[in-house]
């Protein structure tokens, strides 16, 4: 059991929303989970308000680093104590299996931990002017953080983006999804517990048009973050460059790995299990292209077609333990664009090597899928279809798998298997993405820096790059004498 009716956090202080309350639903049955409040863009002004207020009080800001590290990190020790509070209630609300919320749950806390620690790291330099000057740099906190959260991981992307906005000093007001608000906003106790003071996080829900909108063109906002789709990113983009406000943009992708027929075969099949079919393959640097050389397409498809029949897809409140499960997608209408965009390619030429439809039961399901004979040219090999649906394409060498690798608007991850050294540097330098992988898809962590090239986005998230989205430079000259 959980609350009826969740509010929004402002100012310190649990308030209810200007647009009324919506309904959050389960996603394993569909059925009315909870109420949320609704913000409306005076609710907005609020945040920003208490926000500013925060902010000029200063208590964060002129913390000395180590101390505001601290207070960061004890916000990440926080979500571990209370590990299954939080995983239990997301996953009623998004559907994803309770291990794989265990497992969101820690990377939350993972985010706080590492940039609590890197807090006092951030220091300027010293610039040689010559005898008659003195002249350094410091990075002052940019001051207000918007952040816009998607549904699809909504924990993880607040504490990514919070957890390096307060070690460097800044105040924020989060956005949180329509779908899955509810544990995001526990992070309110998180930031009480830590000892923030009020108005230093403000947590709200609302509509991406009417409370997002407001806020990512809020006048008094200094920077925001937003991860989501194209559309919305543009839309986000004009908004803040009308107050010349910088933004962060993660777009999401059209993944390629290309796989060369000395790749070590059971190995790919796993980085296929994760890369595709985990979080349902609601990920925005999901694996959703395998380009296959030809030699070895077949043997593959026959591995990866096993591998999806073997998860078992159902509620995530009954698949507790790690294993080979999958639980249901976000929503109706993610599920349904999903599924349409798997009967579209049909149409259009390609062959379903396994499943493709909804489950015969209540709930927002899609079966693990596999599409082969994708052409570059096809709809699916081209659009982000965000489900746990994979398209195999075909290539004759490494040339040709980099550059169907490369036929996409977006750039934010790509993958190369094989032992071959010299065609994984090939694939390592030619592939236009902000990250590549070699022998294992998401190989990285929390440490290495995360963003794309063209429609992906711009800025990088997640790493030290990431502490400089959060500040800004002063460069400070004595004349001496
Ligand atoms: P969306 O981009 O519309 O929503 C993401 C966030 O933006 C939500 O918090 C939403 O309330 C907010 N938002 C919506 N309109 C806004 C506006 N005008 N101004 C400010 N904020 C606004 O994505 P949606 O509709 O939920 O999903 C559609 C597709 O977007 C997915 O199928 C997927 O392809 C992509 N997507 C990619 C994600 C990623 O991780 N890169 C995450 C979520 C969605
Ligand atoms: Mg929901």
């Amino acid at each position: 059991m959980i609350k009826s009716y969740w509010q929004n956090y402002i100012n310190g202080s649990y308030v209810d929303g200007g647009a009324g309350r919506m309904v959050v639903d389960n996603p394993a049955d569909g059925s009315q989970l909870a109420e949320v409040a609704l913000a409306n863009a005076r609710d907005v002004d609020a945040a920003v308000a208490a926000a500013r207020a925060a902010h000029e009080q200063g208590y964060l800001r002129k913390l000395r680093p180590v101390e505001r590290g601290r207070i960061v990190r004890k916000m990440g020790d926080y979500l571990l104590e209370h590990k299954e509070r939080f995983a239990d209630i997301l996953t009623l609300e998004s559907g994803k299996p309770y291990w794989e919320a265990v497992i969101e749950i820690e990377g939350s806390a993972r985010y706080f931990e590492y940039y609590g620690n890197q807090a006092e790291t951030v220091e300027g330099k010293s610039i040689p002017l010559g005898d008659a000057y003195f002249d350094f740099t410091t990075y002052e906190p940019l001051g207000i953080s918007a952040q816009i959260i998607p549904w699809n991981y909504p924990v993880e992307m607040t504490a990514r983006g919070v957890a390096a906005a307060l070690a460097t000093g800044n105040a924020c007001v989060v956005k949180s999804p329509e779908q899955d608000p509810l544990a995001l906003s526990l992070l309110g106790e998180a930031a009480e517990a830590a000892g923030l003071p009020k108005g230093q996080l403000n947590i709200l829900c609302g509509t991406g048009i009417e409370a997002g909108a407001a806020l990512a063109g809020h006048p008094d906002i200094d920077q925001i973050v937003f991860t989501g789709s194209v559309g919305t990113g543009i839309a986000v983009a004009k908004a803040a460059a009308s107050h010349v406000t910088p933004a962060v943009l993660e777009l999401g992708g059209k993944s390629a790995a290309i796989v060369m027929p000395d790749a070590d075969i059971d190995n790919l099949v796993e980085s296929v299990r994760w890369g595709i079919f985990f979080n349902a393959g609601q990920v925005c640097s999901a694996m959703s292209r395998l380009i296959l050389h030809k030699d070895i397409h077949d043997e593959t498809v026959e591995k990866i077609t096993a591998l999806a029949d073997s998860l078992s897809v159902g509620p995530g409140t009954e698949r507790r333990e790690f294993g080979a499960n999958m639980g249901a997608m976000v929503s109706e209408v993610q599920r349904d664009r999903a599924e349409n965009m798997v009967a579209e390619a049909a149409q259009q030429g390609a062959t379903i090597a396994t499943g493709g439809h909804k489950l015969n039961r209540p709930g927002w399901f899609l079966e693990p899928t596999i599409v082969t004979d994708v052409t570059p040219d096809m709809t699916i090999a081209r659009e982000e279809v965000f489900g746990p649906v994979l398209s195999v394409l075909k290539c004759d060498d490494v040339e040709s798998g980099i550059s169907i690798a490369n036929d996409s608007e977006y750039g934010l991850v790509g993958g190369i298997f094989t032992q071959d050294v010299d065609k994984a540097n090939k694939a390592a330098q030619q592939i236009r993405a902000g990250q590549v992988f070699i022998n294992e898809w998401f190989a990285g962590g929390v440490e290495t820096p995360f963003g794309g090239f063209g429609k992906s986005g711009y800025g990088r998230e997640k790493g030290r790059e990431a502490l400089w989205n959060y500040v800004q430079t002063k460069n400070i000259a004595y004349r001496l004498r």
